[in-house]
């Protein structure tokens, strides 16, 4: 059984401080979606997704450098790469979080640089650490983003219902989420990212922390959308899940793209027709001597 925690006076403070800012909040986000032009990239014959020769340097570290990459309506690309090999800043660069020094991202026909909120509203986002507030209850949590994306009432309640049976979290909808597992965390954040039925999801290794029978659901959640037209960048470092639910890989190395296709296709680059991922992953990322590296740690 899990613990509630407990609300301290400052606690609820803070809680009643958050809930009258997203009070605001809310009035300015259901603007931004009800004067949004964009209901469905469907009705753009375009890419769903085009990242074309963005740049981003920290210092003078380039974390993603001239990167091409695009994501078609119905497409799973899986985006793989060692840490630090510029996946997150990709994806935060799609979603408008981090401005590029060079190049143009273009969202169902929209740049990103000029329509942020547009493009935000089409996307739905699992961060690599969801922030979620987490003074609210799950229950109070995403009914504000439901709020925020203009969901009606009773439909919002029904979404996040199905959505928390189906991931086994229905017990703990009314409890306030600094108690929550970093799987339970995660799969708030799923249901948050999932409630307005976004036709585009960047997915910053969105399996992290969750349990076998809740992995296979959102990978097969993943499957329906997809097959609903749905299109889905999606990290991960778990090779077997990329090798399961992906149409095509990208493989990042240095911010630089290292190669793409699908599976089938970047086995035949490497010439190794019967490499498993893993092995094709470690192979064109130089990291094939792990033999080596485990022999010299004497611990
Ligand atoms: N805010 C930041 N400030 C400075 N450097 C950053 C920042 N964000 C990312 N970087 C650097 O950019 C590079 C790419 O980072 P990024 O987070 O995109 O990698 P990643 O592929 O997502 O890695 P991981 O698999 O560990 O999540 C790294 O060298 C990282 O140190
Ligand atoms: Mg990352």
């Amino acid at each position: 059984m899990i613990a509630e925690p407990q609300k301290d006076k400052a606690d609820e403070k803070y809680s009643d401080l958050l809930l009258t800012f997203y009070g605001q909040l809310r009035s300015v986000f259901t603007d931004c979606v009800k004067y949004s032009t964009i209901t469905s990239c469907e009705m753009i014959a375009l890419d769903a997704i085009q990242v074309k020769s963005a740049t981003k340097s920290f210092g003078t570290k380039k974390a993603v450098n001239n990167l091409n990459l695009s994501v078609q309506a119905g497409e799973i690309r899986g985006l793989l790469g060692p840490n630090g090999s510029g996946k997150s800043t990709t994806m935060k660069m799609i979603l408008g979080l981090l401005k590029l020094d060079a190049g143009q991202i273009v969202i169902c026909g929209l740049d990103v640089a000029e329509r942020p909120v547009e493009v935000r509203r089409i996307i739905g986002y699992v961060p690599e650490t969801p922030r979620l507030y987490e003074y609210l209850t799950a229950a109070e949590y995403l009914d504000f983003i439901g709020v925020a994306y203009g969901i009606e009432p009773e439909e919002r309640k029904r979404r996040i219902q199905n959505m928390l049976e189906a991931l086994q979290m229905n017990a703990h909808l009314n409890e306030i989420m600094s108690g929550f597992s970093q799987g339970m965390k995660q799969k708030v954040a799923l249901t948050a990212a999932l409630m307005h039925r976004p036709k585009i999801l960047i997915l910053d290794e969105p399996l992290n922390g969750l349990d076998p029978r809740s992995a296979r659901i959102v990978k097969d959640l993943l499957h329906r959308l997809a097959a609903e037209g749905a299109a889905i960048l999606f990290s991960t470092h778990i090779l077997e899940i990329a090798e399961a639910i992906c149409n095509n890989v990208t493989i990042l190395h240095d911010g630089l793209v290292l190669a793409e296709g699908t599976v089938q296709e970047l086995r035949s680059m490497a010439g190794s027709p019967g490499l498993t991922l893993e092995e094709l992953f470690l192979k064109l990322t130089g990291s094939e001597d792990t033999a080596k590296v485990v022999e010299a740690l004497r611990l």
